[in-house]
């Protein structure tokens, strides 16, 4: 995957600067073409004449140094597929967060904009600082990929978390980076993800165990393929993409009928709640004598189904007018269920893609504790309109998420 590829590293000041030879020496082993740049205080960790020899190439530090027509760090990053950032100092990063270019390394940054990642190395007393912390949150909101650091001995004395990540981490996150496949640029793609939250009165609701990570991974590959994303979640989220937060099935329906007029793809990955309280207490519900309570509970809005009838509509006014009327008709989104099932699953997923009406529709088994609900990994199916089955064996949800929009668009 990297053959051929242009990897440029940025090393900062710190003492797992060493560690980047190896690094480079991975790179190159698979036929990147590797060039670095320095802070200057990097190179009192490492030399040049190391980095030079491992690298083939020449290594950039001083930012005035301009032999082309061109600056040098905007040719930095005009060459470069992707940039490194290792180890990054709390020094670059509060640099970097906050749009400063004092060297040669930050004003490359600054011009780049392809995928960048950044693995932070320091103290743990300075990785823990409330301004770090703050600096590497505008940085993961800012779509920069973060190798959070690791736990262990410090180069400093102290023991905690601080240490520069695994190499092989830093190197597979490149592979994942530079493998992905653009297929959705152009696109708007929404997302719905979490539990909806109905509440009973003041303090009480009825929600279920959906963590919100399914959506969050599809809505995370959706933005790395290029598609312009919109997460309608009932959790709190950071993400370098528009965010809406709801809570209940009613505020869901709301927030994604708004964006369906200008999207291309909707996906209801969301576990919205069938039924909601009839009756909501606007007081906290005092207990009573009795041993028992009737909650009266009415039903919800199907999401899903009512997307579905509005693409049917369009497609039938298309049908009946557009020709008359001689404007371009809407393009109606791509329309994509999840069916969470604990028995019959095939069976069932089958019977609701034709009652739902929706283009795809995910099976996925919730009875397993391994995958579904709150786990990091899925297996699921992908069932077409037309009949078609995909089976996605057990994966992260991110590879999942890969594969699904890779059998949709792909
Ligand atoms: O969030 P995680 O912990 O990562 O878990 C992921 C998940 C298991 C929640 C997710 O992968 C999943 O299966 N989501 C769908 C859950 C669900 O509500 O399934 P359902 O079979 O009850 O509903 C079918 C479809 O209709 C779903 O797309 C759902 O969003 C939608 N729906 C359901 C009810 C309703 N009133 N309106 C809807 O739009």
């Amino acid at each position: 995957m990297l053959s051929g590829k242009n990897i440029l590293i940025g090393i900062t000041g710190g003492i797992a600067a060493y560690k980047i030879c190896e690094l480079i020496r991975m790179y190159k082993r698979m036929n990147a073409n590797v060039r670095v740049v320095c802070t200057p205080n990097a190179l009192n960790f490492v030399t040049k004449l190391t980095l030079q020899n491992l690298s083939q190439n020449d290594v950039g530090v001083e930012e005035f140094n301009i032999e082309q027509y061109k600056p040098e760090h905007i040719s930095y990053a005009d060459e470069a597929d992707i940039m490194v950032i290792a180890p990054a100092t709390a020094n670059t990063i509060g640099k970097i967060a906050n749009g400063i270019c004092d060297n040669l390394l930050t004003s490359v940054v600054c011009a780049f904009n392809k995928p960048i990642i950044i693995a932070p190395a320091m103290n743990c007393g300075m990785w823990e600082n409330e301004f770090v912390q703050e600096n590497i949150m505008k940085l993961v909101n800012a779509g920069f990929y973060i190798m959070e650091p690791e736990s262990g001995f410090l180069a400093c004395g102290y023991e905690g978390k601080g240490r520069l990540c695994s190499l092989d981490k830093i190197y597979d996150k490149t592979v994942e980076l530079l493998s992905v496949n653009k297929i959705l640029s152009g696109k708007k793609v929404v997302i719905t993800s979490g539990g909806t939250i109905e509440a009973i009165d003041t303090v009480r609701y009825i929600s279920n165990y959906s963590s919100g990570k399914m959506g969050a991974a599809l809505a995370d590959v959706a933005y790395e393929m290029g598609a312009d994303v919109i997460l309608i979640t009932t959790k709190d989220v950071q993400k370098p993409y528009g965010v809406v937060k709801v809570k209940s099935a009613i505020d869901m329906k709301d927030a994604v009928e708004r964006e369906y007029d200008s999207s291309d793809c909707i996906i209801m990955a969301a576990a919205v709640a069938d039924y909601r309280a009839k009756n909501i207490a606007d007081y906290k519900m005092k207990k009573s004598e009795s041993n028992e309570i009737s909650i009266e509970l009415i039903k919800n809005p199907d999401i899903l189904k009512s997307l579905c009838e509005m693409k049917q509509k369009e497609a039938v006014a298309v049908g009946k007018g557009s020709s008359v009327l001689n404007i371009e008709p809407h393009k109606s989104p791509v329309i994509v269920g999840f069916c969470a099932e604990s028995e019959n699953l095939m069976e069932n997923a089958k019977i609701k893609i034709a009652k739902k009406g929706c283009d795809y529709l995910i099976a996925n088994d919730i009875s397993r504790k391994d995958i579904g609900f709150s786990s990091d990994y899925n297996e699921v199916s992908v069932i077409s309109k037309s009949g078609t089955i995909k089976n996605l064996s057990k994966a992260t949800k991110k590879e999942i998420a890969k594969q699904i929009f890779e059998e949709i668009y792909g």
